[in-house]
């Protein structure tokens, strides 16, 4: 059976394949300066995400990374500039006018970076909905931009994929818009402007429990930044809606008997006078030195009532380390 807004989806990125259209995404991250990587203008124009997906601690030890909806392959220039291995990351889209482009970007990245040979990159026709890669085969994984689009089954169905060929430990890195304001029908109906990453982002809680759901033990909000505003004037919608885009990872841990450990960028302080505060649950705080928790944890401690601890908000900029 064919989904309708996944055909206006392929229709979409087929055209902007062909012409691409600057500011078609809003990016909220800068282009990546760093040394000896030159990354093309035509890569550039066709920036189709919103945050980062590349973040080099996740990329030591030679992992194997999958990048999934491939756009005109800067981040996967981007993975290549750390991996520097024939195939050591696979590309892979549905849409063939898109592998197309990026594969004539490789070249022109060929001629700018003495280090970059286009064979570090293996570019697949595939879908996301229905991976061609082997179970359990990938350290690394990526989406920017894509999973937004799709509705809650092939949200579902698109998680479980990413699920199935990452090792165990292994990790998905993911960034896509969010909204928590709710959406009119007619916005969320609106294929072309779903296709556009516009008007189907889910709340940022609502997000994350479909990656839980799909078996991911940890999850980190690397960074939230705000994205687009759809106004009244050129949107079906009644109220200005704000849209804000995250950067996620999800780790593929055990689950956790007492659930999830999502981690938003909170931390457990201990201002009192002995040595250290010790939950007697493998939370050790030395005095005035912050401790990076997952939520659960920062609720567990807040619950007891402690007159020397300080549980910070959430920043939803968790850099790592801490708990858990
Ligand atoms: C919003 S663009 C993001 C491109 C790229 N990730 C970036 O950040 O520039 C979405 C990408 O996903 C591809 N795509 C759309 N539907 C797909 C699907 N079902 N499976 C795999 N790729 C898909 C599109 O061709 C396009 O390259």
């Amino acid at each position: 059976m064919s989904i309708t807004y996944l055909e206006t989806t392929k229709n979409v990125y087929k055209e902007a394949a062909e012409n691409p259209q600057v500011g078609l995404c809003c990016t909220t991250t800068p282009i990546w300066q760093l040394p000896g990587l030159d990354i093309p203008v035509i890569m550039q124009r066709m920036n189709y995400g919103c945050g980062s997906t590349v973040h080099p601690r996740d990329l030591v030890n030679n992992p194997k990374i999958l990048y999934v909806g491939v756009g005109g392959g800067m981040e996967l220039l981007q993975f290549a500039y750390f991996s520097r291995q024939t195939n050591g990351v696979i590309g892979v889209d549905v849409v063939d006018e898109m592998l197309e482009a990026c594969n004539r970007n490789f070249l022109e990245a060929e001629q700018a970076n003495p280090w970059f040979k286009k064979d570090f990159v293996q570019l697949k026709k595939g879908d996301a909905l229905n991976l061609p890669v082997e179970d359990a085969s990938i350290d690394v994984a990526a989406q920017n931009c894509l999973f937004n689009i799709f509705k809650q089954e092939e949200l579902k169905q698109a998680l479980k994929e990413m699920y199935r060929v990452l090792k165990p430990r292994g990790r998905l890195v993911m960034s896509d818009p969010t909204c928590e304001q709710e959406m009119s029908k007619e916005l969320r109906e609106d294929e072309r402007l779903r296709a556009l990453c516009l008007s189907g982002s889910l709340p940022l809680w609502d997000y994350i429990k479909m990656i839980t759901d799909a078996g991911f033990g940890t999850v980190e909000i690397r960074a939230k930044r705000p994205y687009r505003i759809l106004d009244p004037k050129n949107y079906p919608t009644k109220e200005l809606l704000f849209i804000e885009s995250v950067e996620v990872c999800a780790i593929k841990d055990p689950m956790p008997e007492d659930g999830p450990c999502v981690f938003t960028g909170k931390a457990a302080i201990y201002y009192g006078n002995e040595e250290c505060f010790d939950d007697n649950k493998g939370h050790v705080l030395l005095p005035n030195q912050p401790l990076a928790v997952c939520d659960k944890t920062a609720a567990a401690l807040s619950k007891l009532n402690h007159p020397e601890l300080f549980i910070s908000d959430s920043t939803y900029f968790y850099d790592g380390g801490g708990c858990c």
